[in-house]
């Protein structure tokens, strides 16, 4: 018997094994590609040593023996989540504000008259790294129930040095308590702290970058009106790419800065939020094959209308992937699920396509297409199995947890398999 007959974990009749297999192995899913889920009915799916070893149906299966089997019957076995932007370490949270956003004060006000992202600042940076990495576990534990292995952590709430390295710290400590991937990324430019000149701290944020960089793979920086011009972003971004950063870019998310463009002629990896950006911006994007995260978590919660223009992205043949951006004012949620049914009610996308930007397209946006985000063999046996018959049923059901087990590494993390059916036939 070969060892590929010998397995830990056999998962075995699912109704629907989304493997999420993108066309070519090297790029994400773009046009109809990003519509195919390729689907194995009636499928298994072997794990071995943290990686998948065996894909294929049920009937392939059987001559397959294993450890532990779990059986999928009328369930969907999918990818774990990559939620690929979030700013998920902070202290505290910010309920008063929820006060004022539904009194129609808007989300750049708040900021301006020292709110919004200052209010965390102060917050983080009176916590101890203890008391941080506490908050921190707890919310990592609940992403993996909602289904989320791998995730993108920035920090931004630190604004000095000392505090910037402590978030990104916690975002590495806290993956020893919980079983998480994380990656991390430095937004020490997410604004500029009070008692500082912007001129100043756009210098303080350079010199910072040669000591930050054991600390966080990629750069990214707020380029908004009133925060970050794109002049200034240019200029961090261009010295944190000659530091050995991979970039990224909070872009033409309020206001439209034509930082899209900048986002290409600087080769980020991924622009994200995007809901002003313009057809110029759409073009040389997709040129330099740069893909669009798109948050739609957050126009929702600060009550606004403007969505960024999917369609018209996917139609011009830009890559895009969903996250929730999960922080504690835009976005207090990290439910990937709710995000999929906001992607399909408020932007229109189809379930697939939503499915496709949260699994394989969001593992490219943090350039780790080749490791996770599909179930294929040889990749990382980050899977999860939901409660549910078809993939049509994860937007559908809305804000609740569809999640019946996370494996995470070849392990099952989460089973949640007795309190949570909604949908026994
Ligand atoms: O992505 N845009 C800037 N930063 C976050 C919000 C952070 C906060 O309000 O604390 C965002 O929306
Ligand atoms: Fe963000």
């Amino acid at each position: 018997m070969s060892s590929k007959n010998n397995v830990d974990i056999l998962i075995t009749n699912a109704s629907e094994l989304l493997t999420c297999k993108p066309f070519d192995p090297k790029k994400p899913k773009t046009g109809e590609d990003l519509k195919d889920l390729v689907i194995i009915k009636d499928g298994a799916l072997g794990i071995k040593d943290g990686r998948i070893a065996f894909i294929g149906t049920s009937t392939d299966a059987k001559n397959i023996t294993a450890k532990t089997t779990i059986n999928a019957a009328r369930k969907v076995v999918m990818p774990g989540f990559v939620d690929c932007h979030t700013h998920a370490v902070f202290a505290g949270s910010r309920e008063d504000e929820f006060l004022k956003k539904q009194q129609g004060i808007p989300y750049l006000e708040i900021l301006k008259q020292g709110g919004g992202i200052l209010n965390t600042v102060e917050k983080t940076r009176r916590a101890s790294k203890e008391e941080l990495l506490q908050k921190s576990e707890k919310i990592f534990w609940k992403m993996l129930e909602y289904g989320t292995t791998t995730v993108e952590v920035k920090s931004g709430y630190g604004l000095s040095f000392e505090d910037e390295k402590k978030i990104l710290e916690v975002a590495q400590d806290v993956t020893k308590k919980v079983p998480i991937d994380i990656i991390r990324t430095y937004l020490g430019a997410h604004t500029v702290p009070k008692n500082t000149s912007k001129e100043n701290y756009v210098k303080e944020v350079i010199s910072s970058l040669e000591k930050i960089k054991k600390y966080a793979e990629y750069c990214d920086v707020f380029c908004e009106k009133g925060v970050f011009s794109v002049g200034e972003t240019e200029t961090i971004l261009t010295a944190a790419k000659k530091h050995g950063f991979k970039l990224k870019l909070h872009a033409e998310q309020n206001n439209q800065l034509h930082s899209a463009e900048l986002a290409a002629k600087l080769g980020v990896v991924s622009a994200d939020h995007l809901e002003y950006i313009s057809p110029d911006g759409i073009k040389s994007m997709v040129d330099k094959g740069v893909i669009g995260v798109l948050l739609p978590g957050v126009p929702f919660y600060l009550m606004e209308e403007k969505y960024a223009p999917v369609r018209e992205l996917i139609n011009n043949g830009m890559a895009i992937a969903i996250a929730s951006d999960f922080n504690p004012g835009s976005c207090p949620s990290y439910n990937m699920q709710l995000m999929i049914s906001l992607a399909c009610l408020k932007m229109k996308l189809l379930p697939s396509e939503a499915i496709n930007a949260t699994t394989i397209n969001a593992a490219f946006a943090i350039d780790r297409g080749n490791e996770i985000g599909s179930l294929e063999e040889g990749k990382k046996a980050d899977v999860i199995v939901l409660e549910v018959d078809n993939h049509n049923k994860l937007p559908y059901y809305f804000g609740i947890n569809l999640v019946e087990k996370v494996i995470k590494n070849g392990k099952v993390v989460i089973d949640r398999g007795k309190s949570s059916i909604v949908d026994k036939h």
